[in-house]
């Protein structure tokens, strides 16, 4: 496994296995779904099971005893689609096993292929886009017949707003809210314009229910989930459709603050921040309520303004680096997580350092680190030249990596000490006697489970820490309140 691979199995953006749903009666078909991908695609793959389990399906835990298999895929990078494509190819032996199991592909992957993986390699018999997925049924009723099947139009405007999520692979505690769909930012090294199509907002309102829904639920923690979510404007007069005409918009701080009034024991996380859109009045909002996580993942990409150009991420390394200045002020000890991107076309050593050293000043929490690869009809593609010779790409990122790692390390060090009021999530992969959760900062806390319960909300005196996990022993409410701790 490269380094990449392995930051991306860590960081859970691996493979997911659909739970079975429900008992199954004799005549009802069985889905098994594979996701992989960014967390978008997880939460995608929640709404196509409900879409699925409304047409009789239930969920299996194998792809053996399956009538239908799904994938749903990314093509961020190359990387990611080799490892699928070896996935379909596997899956085309089971085929000749069992001749009446049909293979559907979803998601990133499908909708950048199309036909071609129908007609080229004959890997699948159903290929279905992003915003397709309300005709999975009938797709699937085409493919009973022994048809091939192809939906991969993208809409302006489906954001599956009344669906409800299946909630798969759930702990029950933490669950995913998609808030809007697409991007218009069209960053030149990046595919997911071309797979997901024009952004678009979702209703609040059904944002807001889904959030009651949840915590009625039990769930404790919602991550609002949008590829820019600074962006998200919904016109209340107008269904989504914003003009200039002074009509009530809700952008993303209403929303945070709208989203934060459900109830102050639901935390809310979010996911993705975009630098050259993230206004102070959001950091305000996260500062006004406690139960918005004082942790803000803001992509970087690069740390020199010419690459951040070519790049048309629409900031310079100074804009950059005065939003975390407004992060620092606003939101004293906020958690700050970034994606780097190394050997981006034409990058020079010293654009290289410029990265390292905005990466020192910084300081991240955390941060996914990737070497650049060349996807199809992007406009890096056809504009320049991919010339950083992958050893060099490679070299470089391991500084990267290496630098971050000790950045890592001294803010996790940072934390021990203090008592931090944690939310368990479920049981911890070293011992069935210790339970783990998070606190605000997004950093994994361990303790000893005594009777807490998964949802509980405990604090937690950190004593000790490995580079990332911290690891405490749960103190009373009175100790917290008589010693002070961070919500
Ligand atoms: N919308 C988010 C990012 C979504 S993709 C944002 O703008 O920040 C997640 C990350 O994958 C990106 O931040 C970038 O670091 C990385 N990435 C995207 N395209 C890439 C490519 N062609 N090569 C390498 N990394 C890439
Ligand atoms: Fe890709 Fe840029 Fe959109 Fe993020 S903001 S999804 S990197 S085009
Ligand atoms: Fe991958 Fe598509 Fe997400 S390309 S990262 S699954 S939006």
């Amino acid at each position: 496994m490269n380094i990449e691979e392995k930051i991306i199995d860590e960081t859970r953006q691996g493979e997911a296995f659909a739970p079975i749903t429900g008992d199954s009666p004799g005549d009802t078909r069985k889905l098994y779904l594979e996701s992989y991908g960014c967390q978008m695609n997880f939460s995608d793959s929640e709404i196509v099971v409900s879409i699925l389990s409304k047409a009789g399906f239930v969920t299996t835990e194998s792809p053996d005893d399956a009538d239908l298999v799904l994938i749903n895929t990314c093509s961020i990078r190359d990387n990611a689609e080799k490892r699928i494509r070896n996935r379909l190819v596997h899956l085309k032996g089971q085929k000749r096993d069992n001749p009446n199991l049909k293979v559907g592909i979803l998601g990133c992957m499908a909708e950048r292929l199309r036909e071609k993986l129908i007609e080229e390699e004959r890997l699948v018999d159903m290929v279905v886009g992003p915003d397709a997925y309300r005709d999975l049924p009938r797709l699937y009723e085409e493919i009973s017949t022994g048809q091939k099947a192809v939906n991969t139009l993208l809409s302006r405007e489906e954001t599956y707003a009344e669906i409800e999520p299946v909630r798969l692979d759930s702990n029950g505690v933490t669950a995913f809210i998609s808030i809007m769909r697409g991007c218009d930012n069209m960053c030149t090294f990046c595919v997911v314009p071309f797979t997901r199509g024009r952004e678009r907002s979702r209703d609040p309102q059904s944002i807001v229910s889904e959030a009651h829904d949840l915590f009625a639920k039990g769930y404790r923690e919602v991550t609002l989930l949008g590829q820019n979510v600074d962006s998200y404007k919904w016109n209340m007069d107008n269904k989504g459709a914003v003009k200039n005409d002074g009509q009530p918009v809700v952008r993303f701080a209403g929303l945070l603050r709208a989203v934060a009034e459900v109830h102050p024991d639901l935390r809310i996380r979010f996911s993705t921040s975009h630098p050259k859109d993230m206004t102070d009045d959001v950091l305000e909002a996260l500062a006004l309520h406690d139960n918005l996580c004082k942790y803000i993942h803001l992509p970087v990409q690069s740390g020199d303004s010419d690459v951040l150009k070519r790049m048309n991420r629409g900031y310079t390394r100074e804009w950059y680096l005065d939003r975390i200045a407004a992060i620092r002020r606003i939101i004293p000890n906020c958690a700050i997580s970034t994606d780097v991107i190394a050997g981006f076309c034409g990058e020079t050593e010293e654009q290289h350092r410029a990265t390292l050293s905005l990466m020192k000043e910084v300081r991240y929490d955390m941060a996914y680190m990737f070497n650049y690869s060349e996807r199809p009809r992007t406009l890096a593609e056809r504009k320049y030249e991919d010339d950083v010779p992958n050893e060099v790409k490679s070299r470089r990122l391991q500084e990267i990596i290496k630098l971050q790692s000790g950045h890592a390390g001294e803010r996790t060090a940072a934390q021990v000490g203090r008592i931090y009021r944690v939310l368990a999530e479920g049981v911890s992969r070293k011992s069935e006697n210790e339970l783990f959760g998070r606190n605000t900062y997004n950093a994994v806390v361990v303790f000893e489970r005594g009777d807490i319960q998964r949802g509980d909300y405990v604090f937690v005196r950190v004593t000790n820490c490995t580079r990332v996990t911290l690891l405490g022993e749960v103190v009373s409410e009175s100790v917290a309140v008589k010693e002070g701790f961070v919500v």
